[in-house]
């Protein structure tokens, strides 16, 4: 057999291999929907890191030629990952939209259900900064809040285009009711709350919050939270209380009031 022929013969025998990784992948994924149904039906918690482990540690001990660990180990991560990504857009077939007073966690609860659901997650802030080419702080002193706002709808626009993504918004979002209303059509919103006392805490040395520059004081924090507190109320579709709770409390916490 000349070269020319043996390399189309190895590459016959990948594409055989691949088809019947194909098969078992298309399985296994039916097979991770049907646990999913069953969770679903049973009232279980749905996505656990520690099983992930296991199947990890499982798949190593299968594993013959303990060279391709490294591998075997990408592999199923991706394959998780996948799977993770396929279950959270069956059960969230919506944008996961958080809203609340700054420092009630926006930010961090996003990124840690963005790695949790295999989400893209999305900051109007950051959205804001990159658009302007600014911070923060910068816009509101350079255009002011009229400005600010501006740019925030903006974005709050282009984002409600966007499906089966966690958008974290600036705490002020939902002042505009235009705003609401476009987070609503195709997005749940889920209220973090907190009391002043905690967010003093949270945000007491920041920098970033021009809105609470020179009036860091916990009056001043529960003053402005009074009178947003309706406006807040009544853009939510789920209320989360952040107080004392870590942030694998609060996103099991919305994942499970989400499902209800
Ligand atoms: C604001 C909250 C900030 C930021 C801006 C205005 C507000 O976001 O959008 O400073 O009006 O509450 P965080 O809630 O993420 O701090």
């Amino acid at each position: 057999m000349n070269s020319l022929d043996e390399l189309k013969k190895l590459r016959q025998e990948i594409d055989a291999i691949d088809k019947e990784i194909i098969y078992f992948f298309e399985k296994r994924m039916n097979t991770v929907l049907q646990v999913l149904e069953y969770k679903r039906k049973n009232g279980l918690p749905i996505f656990h890191k520690s099983r992930e482990q296991e199947v990890l540690k499982k798949i190593l001990g299968y594993l013959q030629n303990k060279d391709f660990e490294q591998e075997a180990v990408d592999l199923y991560e991706g394959i998780m990952r996948s799977s993770r990504r396929r279950q959270s857009r069956t059960l969230f077939p919506y944008n996961i939209v958080l809203i609340g007073f700054m420092g009630t966690g926006k930010s961090t609860i996003s990124r840690h259900l963005s790695n949790l659901l295999e989400m893209e997650f999305v900051d109007t802030d950051g959205l804001i900064e990159e658009k302007a080419e600014l911070s923060i702080p910068m816009i509101f002193e350079k255009y002011g809040e009229v400005r600010f706002r501006e740019l925030e709808k903006e974005i709050i626009q282009e984002l409600s285009q966007k499906k089966n993504i966690i958008i974290s918004c600036g705490g002020g979002v939902v002042l505009n009711p235009d705003n609401v209303t476009a987070l609503k059509s195709n997005g749940k919103i889920v209220l973090l709350s907190a009391s002043p006392n905690t967010i003093y805490h949270r945000v007491k040395d920041s920098i970033e919050r021009p809105l609470l520059k020179d009036k860091m004081t916990i009056e001043y924090i529960e003053g402005m939270l009074a009178q947003r507190e309706k406006i807040y109320l009544a853009a939510a579709h789920r209320i989360i209380d952040t107080n004392n709770k870590t942030v694998e409390e609060i996103s099991n916490e919305i994942i499970s009031s989400l499902l209800k």
